[in-house]
């Protein structure tokens, strides 16, 4: 009788633990993890809206991002949802993965727990707007990876400390709006672009390494002095008049006007930069609230958010101002007439990371806190007006086609000129055909270079005739892929903006051979890059990468070399191989392709005839759905005829 409720008590432990294993296995992401996410969750009051299902998988709560294989929890984003009073231990900082935490405007409070050193991995901490006290929490100061730490708008007390220099990654450290009290350490980072410190407890001299920051990353102090705020007073040496030729031997923080002047243009050039980014983020982020909540948003005319503010003398200073004050001439302005509402906030809390350097200036990836993407381009060499910049991007805004990337925003300024578009996640053709090749990679197969092609022509037909605008830089890197692996293109329509100085279509392999002479793109210099854009598809190769003048693969010769001596399906991707009753398809195709790259530009066909020459083709495709699983190889070995080679035999084979 006394062992029948034992054996209960054993049987439900045996089917507890059985039951555990079994979740183990069929959810991926770490038990461990979600435990400590609900753990949290359950002792911190919170909203009621913000609810976690514990029978889904917590890849699925509101708020939590896992890595791609759903395997670990990566990003933890609950802001404003009410959360109140502190953070008990052994929750949250249970989540070694994390690399992105914020918990910002909600009421928490207390001190951070200690385990949060254990967040070895994160990136950015977003604490601000809650009402967390004590010091300086010092777990913070050994997570090395952190490039964002945000703890404003709390209540934060005693010294700021020097082993914020351990963090050597950081961006951005915004500790405003604290009760932050001594004298500031000398931070010095190289990498930190935004600081802020204003309404603490300061005093003391600034450290230099600090002075490049504006005025009022610093305004609202108790006490604090020297450059960018007015020079310290010395008992030995009365300041008052500016005598800065020599200054006495140790006294650094008197530093002399040359200096301040260094720093304002630093902190100005430094503003710019930082306001780009913020640009960036808000158009993300707009976007995605327009979305989301269309009637929230009622205000018709694009916001112009970005304008120059503070250090108004140091920014207006070098510019040749015609009667218009910097803040009204420098803005970034929208394109889609979309309705807009963004806080500014979160947009200078972006994280920005380099997506790639091309010919016309280099690609950032932005992401908003709140999980928004977009991109932002930094354009070089830019020669034209402001007003012709304005036309031209007016122009640009206006093309709408599933196949062409918008353009939602740009800016410009004397030093900085940006274009906002949207982030596509599948990245580029470039990347898809040429990454990394040969290391169990999955090859592109036929029917999506198909799908590509088509979808890119039309892109292109639709910049020609409905926007009346060449291209200018077709290439495959600039043509970028939905997850369903449509193609848009981008990068359009940006050579008049470089005048003549610059060789449009800068990729020497894309460049049509008339364009080298007269350096004008055309629709029919766009034609010629597409063509080389079919052939890079059909061959897996990439084209001449090197500027002009640099010897590299010229694909078209190459191409024509092979298919005139003899017939051979050498010059597929050997990547197609693995496909069957395909060689017609990729014959038709080819001998588009080599009607597109045409020397004389009159006997390449127009877009309009490229896109109907390959939409033929795909049809007879429909018939044939089972051509690629088909094992029948014999099917289209007719095909093996040589295209008919329009353009002079090749010279010589690069
Ligand atoms: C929680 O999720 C499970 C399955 O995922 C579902 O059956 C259940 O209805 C959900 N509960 C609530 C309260 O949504
Ligand atoms: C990961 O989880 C997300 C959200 O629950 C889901 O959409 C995605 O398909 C999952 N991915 C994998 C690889 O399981
Ligand atoms: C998930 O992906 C990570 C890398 O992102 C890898 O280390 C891990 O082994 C993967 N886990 C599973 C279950 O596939
Ligand atoms: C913030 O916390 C302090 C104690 O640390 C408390 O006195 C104050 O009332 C709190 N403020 C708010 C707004 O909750
Ligand atoms: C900062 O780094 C130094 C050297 O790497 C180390 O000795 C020190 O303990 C660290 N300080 C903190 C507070 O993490
Ligand atoms: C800053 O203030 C503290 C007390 O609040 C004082 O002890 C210290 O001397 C001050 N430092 C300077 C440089 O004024
Ligand atoms: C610093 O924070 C204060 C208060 O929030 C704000 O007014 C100021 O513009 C900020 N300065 C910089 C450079 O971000
Ligand atoms: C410097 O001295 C002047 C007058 O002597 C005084 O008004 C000012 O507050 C002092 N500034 C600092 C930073 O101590």
């Amino acid at each position: 009788m006394a062992s029948s409720p034992s054996s209960f008590v054993l049987i439900l432990i045996l089917c507890y633990s059985i039951i555990l294993l079994l979740s183990q296995l069929t959810n991926s992401e770490s038990i461990q993890e979600k435990q400590a996410l609900l753990s949290f969750l359950n002792q911190t009051p919170h909203e009621n809206r913000l609810q976690w299902n514990s029978s889904d998988s917590a890849c699925n709560w509101i708020g939590v991002e896992c890595n791609s294989n759903n395997s670990t929890v990566y990003s933890l984003r609950l802001p404003g949802v009410g959360l109140v009073g502190q953070i008990p231990v052994n929750t949250l900082g249970r989540l070694t993965q994390l690399r992105v935490l914020s918990l910002r405007s909600n009421r928490l409070s207390g001190k951070l727990p200690t385990d949060f050193s254990n967040l070895k991995l994160l990136r950015s901490l977003y604490l601000q707007d809650n009402n967390f006290s004590g010091e300086f929490p010092t777990s913070l100061t050994t997570l090395t990876r952190l490039t964002r730490l945000d703890i404003s708008s709390n209540t934060f007390t005693g010294n700021v400390p020097f082993s914020i220099n351990n963090l050597t990654k950081l961006t951005g450290l915004f500790l405003e709006k604290n009760a932050f009290s001594g004298s500031l350490p000398s931070i010095n980072v190289d990498g930190l672009i935004s600081f802020n410190i204003s309404q603490n407890n300061l005093n003391g001299t600034i450290p230099r390494t600090l002075s490049k920051f504006p005025q009022s990353s610093f305004s609202n102090n108790l006490n604090l002095c020297g450059d960018p705020l007015p020079p310290c007073n010395s008992s030995f040496f009365p300041s008052p008049s500016p005598s800065p030729s020599n200054s006495p031997s140790k006294q650094v923080k008197k530093s002399s006007k040359k200096l301040s002047k260094a720093a304002i243009i630093a902190i100005a050039v430094g503003s710019a930069l930082i306001l780009l980014l913020l640009l960036l983020i808000l158009i993300l982020c707009c976007k995605r609230r327009r979305n989301k909540q269309p009637p929230k948003l009622p205000k018709p005319i694009p916001r112009s958010v970005l304008t120059e503010t503070g250090t108004t003398s140091s920014s207006t200073k070098d510019e040749i101002g015609v009667g218009v004050s910097e803040s009204e001439r420098n803005k970034l302005v929208f394109l889609d007439g979309g309705v807009y509402s963004f806080d500014l906030e979160d947009l200078l809390r972006a994280s920005a990371e380099v997506l790639g350097k091309g010919s016309v200036g280099t690609s950032y990836k932005a992401v908003l806190e709140e999980g928004t993407t977009v991109v932002v381009k930094r354009l070089k060499d830019v020669t034209v007006t402001k007003r012709e910049f304005e036309l031209q991007m007016e122009c640009l805004g206006k093309i709408k086609h599933e196949n062409v990337l918008p353009l939602r925003a740009f800016y410009f300024s004397k030093d900085e000129k940006l274009l906002v578009c949207d982030f596509m996640n599948a990245g580029s053709l470039s990347a898809l055909l040429h990454g990394s090749r040969g290391s169990g990679r999955t090859p592109l197969d036929w029917d999506n270079r198909m799908k590509i092609a088509i979808s890119s022509a039309r892109g292109l037909v639709h910049l020609h005739l409905s926007g009346k605008i060449v291209h200018g830089n077709i290439k495959s890197s600039n043509i970028l892929l939905r997850s369903d692996l449509d193609a848009c293109v981008s990068d359009y329509g940006l050579n008049p903006l470089f005048g003549t100085s610059t060789p449009p279509n800068r990729i020497a392999g894309y460049r049509a051979p008339e364009v080298v002479e007269t350096r004008k793109v055309t629709y029919k210099s766009d034609v010629y890059s597409f063509g080389v854009l079919l052939l890079e598809l059909l061959t897996g190769k990439a084209p001449n990468q090197a500027s002009l003048g640099e010897e590299g693969i010229d694909l078209p010769r190459w191409v024509q070399s092979v298919v005139r001596e003899e017939w051979t399906a050498e010059v597929f991707d050997v990547e197609l191989m693995r496909f069957h009753n395909i060689e017609e398809e990729m014959v038709q195709l080819l001998q588009i392709a080599m009607s597109c790259v045409s020397t004389v530009p009159d006997q390449r066909p127009s877009m309009q005839e490229v896109v109907r020459m390959i939409e033929d083709l795909n049809r007879g495709e429909t018939d044939d759905g089972l051509r690629q699983s088909s094992d029948d190889p014999s099917k289209g070995s007719d095909g093996h005829t040589p295209p008919e080679a329009r353009t002079p035999p090749a010279t010589r084979t690069p």
